[in-house]
């Protein structure tokens, strides 16, 4: 059992998130980047400014200068925290341009006191009141912490946050639409080099005369482009697959010819042959009898021959397409005449005829129709024994002629069953037969009945064997005034 396929991505889907993954992984990081710098900057100016504010307030007689006030160092405080602690004495206010100064809670108090002095500034955050960065000096008398607000330079880097995120999502968007467009329109060609190689794939190659007409369209051809090499390439080898298809066909064809001319060619010696032995052999009263069963076995062997190279004429015939000279055929004469023959040739098998009371038409070659049922008949007499039932019928099925060739003999060794419409495929029985058959019975009926469209199929087993016929029936409107009425059974 093989695990299911993955699905895998289209081409154009791929290079579309590919290109929108590229520019959202960019804007991502200079972004970040950029937001992160200027927040770094502007803490770092806060720093100083928080220095300077420490430095005026801690001086003999200084004071924390007024929110929203300049400084005399040019700033103005946004939000400040101050604690000053001198001895068990604790004081904290809040100044913000939000509200009048306020104490600040036990909590926040004990929070900002424990930044140590000296050791720079840190972010603290004060619950209600946002973050700070907070420096500590010692003073004389105690310890004075001072925090100025973080709200401006949060509000700041979030702005720019913001700006980046969405410039990066607008580019994202519009990068999605244009590039799947542009990914469209450049993909367009190597569509139509694939739908070339499909209407290839759906050539029948394999058999008949093969003209490869198809091409990819010249302007999917630019060497200069991926797609136009591969649209180039295909091309090429569709131009050599033809050229390799032809020869091939072309040595088919004399091959066809060569068998087809020497199987005409032996017609005529072998005829010469048949008659001067017969001719030798009647005139012969005074020839020793060892000369007489020679010149039999010369005449025998000579008629063997005759039928093989018939065969293999009309095998090489059909193989090109000729010798069916097509009208219409009335199955149900056909087989009775058969059977009537197979009967005569074989009297002491029993023959059973099954056919309806009007007429079965399809449109053929009613010779070629006749041999094919005369082989299977053949077939029914020659490869089982006497006493062997072999019953014969035809029948209509929805546009279907059907003719069946049963019998209840050995039947066909399973080993021989899938070649048996093979050329010179015979049973073992088959070569030590007196008569000798060639194997070529049952290839005949196959291309006979491949060259009426028809299908022909066999079932097989010891006891039973039974060979279906099935051919187009010809379209006619004149059925029902054919006259031509059999008897619907007929015991032989
Ligand atoms: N009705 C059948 N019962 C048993 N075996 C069969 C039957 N029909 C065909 N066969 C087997 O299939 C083989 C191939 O049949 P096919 O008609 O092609 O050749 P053949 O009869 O041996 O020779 P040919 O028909 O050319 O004289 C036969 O040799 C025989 O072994
Ligand atoms: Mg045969």
């Amino acid at each position: 059992m093989t695990a299911p396929r993955r699905r895998q991505w289209s081409l154009r889907r791929r290079l579309v998130v590919g290109i929108v993954a590229l520019l959202a992984g960019v804007g991502i990081v200079v972004g970040s980047i950029s937001v992160l710098a200027l927040r770094q900057n502007l803490v770092a100016r806060l720093d100083a400014q928080l220095d300077r504010v420490l430095t005026v307030a801690t001086a003999p007689g200084g004071r924390i200068p007024s929110v929203g006030e300049p400084t005399d160092a040019g700033f103005r405080l946004t939000a400040t925290v101050v604690v000053v602690s001198s001895g068990d004495q604790v004081q904290s206010v809040y100044l913000g341009s939000d509200r009048p100064p306020t104490p600040l809670t036990e909590q926040a108090q004990e929070r900002l006191l424990q930044v140590e002095p000296g050791h720079g500034a840190e972010t603290v955050t004060l619950d209600g009141l946002g973050s700070f960065r907070v420096e500590a000096v010692q003073t004389p008398v105690g310890t004075t912490v001072v925090g100025l607000s973080l709200a401006e330079v949060t509000a700041t880097t979030t702005n720019l946050a913001l700006i980046f995120g969405s410039v990066t999502l607008a580019t994202v968007l519009l990068a999605a639409t244009i590039g799947t467009f542009v990914v469209r329109v450049a993909l367009r060609p190597l569509g139509r080099v694939a739908a070339t190689a499909t209407r290839v794939a759906e050539l029948p190659l394999s058999t008949g005369a093969v003209s490869l007409a198809e091409r990819v369209p010249e302007e999917d051809t630019d060497p200069d482009t991926e797609v136009g090499q591969v649209g180039a390439a295909l091309n090429l080898m569709l131009g050599h697959v033809e050229q390799a298809l032809q020869s091939r066909q072309a040595s088919e064809q004399k091959v066809r010819q060569f068998v087809a001319d020497a199987s005409h060619e032996l017609r005529t010696p072998l005829a010469s042959i048949r008659g001067y032995s017969e001719l030798t052999r009647r005139a012969g009263e005074t020839l020793p009898p060892d000369t007489t069963r020679a010149l039999a076995r010369i005449e025998s062997e000579s008629i063997r021959m005759t039928g093989l190279v018939e065969d293999l004429l009309l095998l090489a015939r059909l193989d090109e397409g000729r010798e069916l000279v097509f009208s219409e055929v009335d199955l149900v004469p056909l087989l009775a005449d058969a059977v009537s023959d197979a009967q005569a040739a074989g009297p002491e098998h029993r023959w059973l005829l099954d056919v309806p009371d009007h007429p079965v038409i399809v449109e053929g070659d009613g010779a070629r129709l006749h041999q094919v049922v005369a082989n299977l008949l053949a077939n029914a007499h020659w490869h089982t024994t006497p006493g062997t039932l072999v019953s014969a019928a035809v029948r209509e099925d929805d546009g279907w002629g059907i003719v069946t060739v049963e019998d209840d003999g050995p039947g066909i060794p399973e080993s021989l069953q899938p070649l048996l419409f093979e050329r010179f495929a015979r049973g073992d029985g088959s070569r030590s037969r007196e008569t000798g058959g060639t194997g070529l019975g049952l290839a005949i009926v196959a291309a006979v009945v491949d060259a009426h469209h028809g299908e022909v199929a066999v079932e097989s087993a010891p006891g039973r064997t039974r060979f279906t016929v099935r051919l187009p029936l010809a379209r006619t409107d004149t059925e029902d005034t054919l006259e031509d009425p059999r008897p619907a059974s007929m015991d032989a």
